[in-house]
């Protein structure tokens, strides 16, 4: 059982944990990266599509502001979004400094394609790989600093004391041994929450641990009921096809060959937000123009090349797992989880209200992405604001003493962990986390109303009480994958309870929350952020103010 001193953790090796570790590594700390996957195995490495930045000649950073703003349905906090905006070329043109691989241009400049509510192609991308060619350039600069990386260590406990963060007890996978790391500061960064629903486009370790984390020491999330559902996966298996197969000129069509987006986005079509298309969808297979359940992608005009050089994973991806090739047929699609607008809040330089607690990427809400998030903004969210939190970071351990680690943290954590073990006869945990993906799915999806949503908070309060009474099968030591999956399992309830509670409460539709019964924006009562806190094992709501600094909101259309 160790107890190690550095001065930052960051919880979390995706793109915004590395690029965060990468910044306070730079600025002279000793800076520690916890990961329950191997590094390069993050979920940024299935980002597909792109990173936004208004690169162009007739583009600028103040266009790529108001289609942000505008695709956040106006929730999104404009001082945040500006910063995104403006800093976005500076980052990008510093990640090809790292040595990051961007598509070229007939002129050899880093190549752009067209991207759902904006105005303008401006989404950098790596073929369909963008993801993948950022997160091992990342992983190569992280060695290169020399951060620490506890590999396949899992996070149990945020350590807090006399209100500052002290560090974090972690369960080490291939032994089964608690291990307190102790710091001045820890950076949470570990991505979404999509595994609480039964088709996702994320990762299996998309777990929502950082905001389970967060909540327990006392933290709000922010605008959790915002889940953005990506109009383009594979059936069943919840496979990504980048938005970048409609930016290239794919088309939707329903069942009588119809290009139905024409009706929905008469401007744009495809090229909508995802919250507009996605429901453009749902409601053509629900009114019985789909495709066994699905709508259909079409490339087959873009032609064998261009599907081949700029579409060549997802094109081995449908044949591999739909059995279609999509040169020569078009590829069945539904939407699926993807994305959480919602998360830790913070402030624009990641900070948290407890001192010493900072977090970005997908695990945080700045809030840069509102009500709905634009394709190609969340990677450009993961290096902006990822280096920042490190920036701040260092700014915060400059002026911080270490205090001591308390020797409680450990004990309360073995005790947890032991008591898991020793319980026998109890429900699986498998049972339990599938009843919850289907309430979720079912109750909480694209349209929602108050008899959907009360259902679905009511499974989700019933499970919560069954998980307590939960056990194991596996009580081994090495790679217990049952006991991660116990510990997994209780966050993504509660994050449930969360997203279910912010739902009920928001009586309008905005952005992705779209509620059959309240189908008007009202800015009047919900121009407003949701907040919810954990307090002894129940939800607290509360709500904040939106910054609006330069668009004042107006209806939105495509
Ligand atoms: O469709 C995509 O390639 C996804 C991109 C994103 O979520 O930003």
């Amino acid at each position: 059982m160790l107890l190690v001193f550095h001065d930052c953790i960051v919880i979390g090796a995706g793109l915004a944990g590395m690029r965060a570790a990468i910044e306070a590594a730079r600025s002279g700390l000793d800076v520690a990266v916890v990961t329950k996957i191997y590094p390069v195995r993050s979920h940024s490495v299935a980002a597909q599509g792109g990173i936004n930045a208004a690169l162009g000649k007739t583009d600028s950073w103040e266009a790529h502001m108001f289609d942000t703003v505008k695709g956040s349905d106006y929730l999104g906090d404009q001082d945040a979004i500006e910063v995104m905006c403006r800093q976005a070329p500076s980052d990008i043109l510093e990640l090809e400094k790292m040595g990051a691989v961007f598509s070229r241009s007939a002129e050899g400049m880093i190549a752009q394609r067209p991207f759902g509510g904006a105005g303008y192609p401006r989404t950098c991308y790596l073929a369909d790989r963008t993801g993948h060619g950022m997160l091992h350039v990342m992983y190569e600069q992280l060695l290169k600093h020399g951060i620490f990386i506890y590999d396949e260590w899992h996070v149990l406990k945020l350590v807090v004391e006399d209100g500052e963060v002290r560090g974090v007890v972690a369960l080490e996978l291939d032994t089964g041994k608690l291990h307190r790391l102790h710091s001045k500061a820890v950076i949470v960064a570990t991505g979404g929450y999509g595994r609480v629903y039964r088709t996702t486009t994320n990762a299996l370790s998309s777990t929502g641990d950082g905001m389970g984390l967060a909540l327990d020491a006392g933290l709000p999330l922010m605008d959790m009921e915002f889940v953005q559902f990506h109009p383009t996966v594979l059936p069943r298996t919840g496979i990504l096809m980048t938005e970048g197969a409609r930016g290239e000129g794919g088309f939707l069509l329903n069942s009588k060959g119809e290009r139905f987006m024409e009706k929905y986005a008469p401007s744009v079509k495809e090229l909508a937000s995802r919250d507009v298309v996605s429901r453009a969808e749902q409601t053509e297979i629900e009114e019985g123009r789909g495709v066994d359940g699905c709508v259909l992608l079409d490339l087959r005009h873009l032609g064998a090349e261009k599907i081949k050089s700029r579409l060549s994973q997802i094109r081995g991806l449908a044949m591999d797992f739909a059995g279609v090739d999509p040169v020569v047929s078009p590829v069945p699609v539904k939407p699926g989880a993807h994305y959480s607008m919602g998360g830790i809040a913070v402030d624009k330089d990641g900070q948290t209200a407890l001192p010493g607690l900072f977090a970005a990427g997908e695990s945080a809400c700045v809030s840069v992405h509102g009500a709905n998030r634009l394709g190609g903004n969340s990677l450009l969210e993961t290096i902006v604001f990822g280096r920042r939190a490190g920036a701040s970071v260092a700014r915060y351990c400059e002026a911080t003493e270490a205090k001591p680690f308390p020797d409680s943290a450990l004990k309360d954590a073995c005790h947890s962990v032991a008591m898991v073990l020793k319980r026998s006869g109890g429900e699986s945990i498998y049972a339990i986390r599938k009843e919850m993906n289907d309430a979720m799915e079912d109750f909480c999806g694209i349209f929602r109303n108050s008899v959907r949503l009360k259902k679905g908070y009511e499974k989700i309060r019933e499970l919560r009480e069954r998980y307590k009474k939960a056990a194991l099968t596996d009580k081994s030591e090495c790679f217990n994958n049952e006991l991660l999956g116990y510990f997994e399992l209780g966050q993504m309830l509660d994050i449930s309870e969360c997203i279910l509670l912010g739902a009920m409460n928001r009586e309008e539709s905005r952005g992705s929350h779209s509620r059959t019964d309240f189908p008007k924006r009202d800015d009047e009562k919900w121009l407003r952020h949701t907040l919810v806190y954990k307090e002894n094992g129940e939800f607290r709501l509360d709500y904040r103010n939106v910054s609006i600094t330069k668009f004042k909101p107006q209806e939105r259309k495509y």
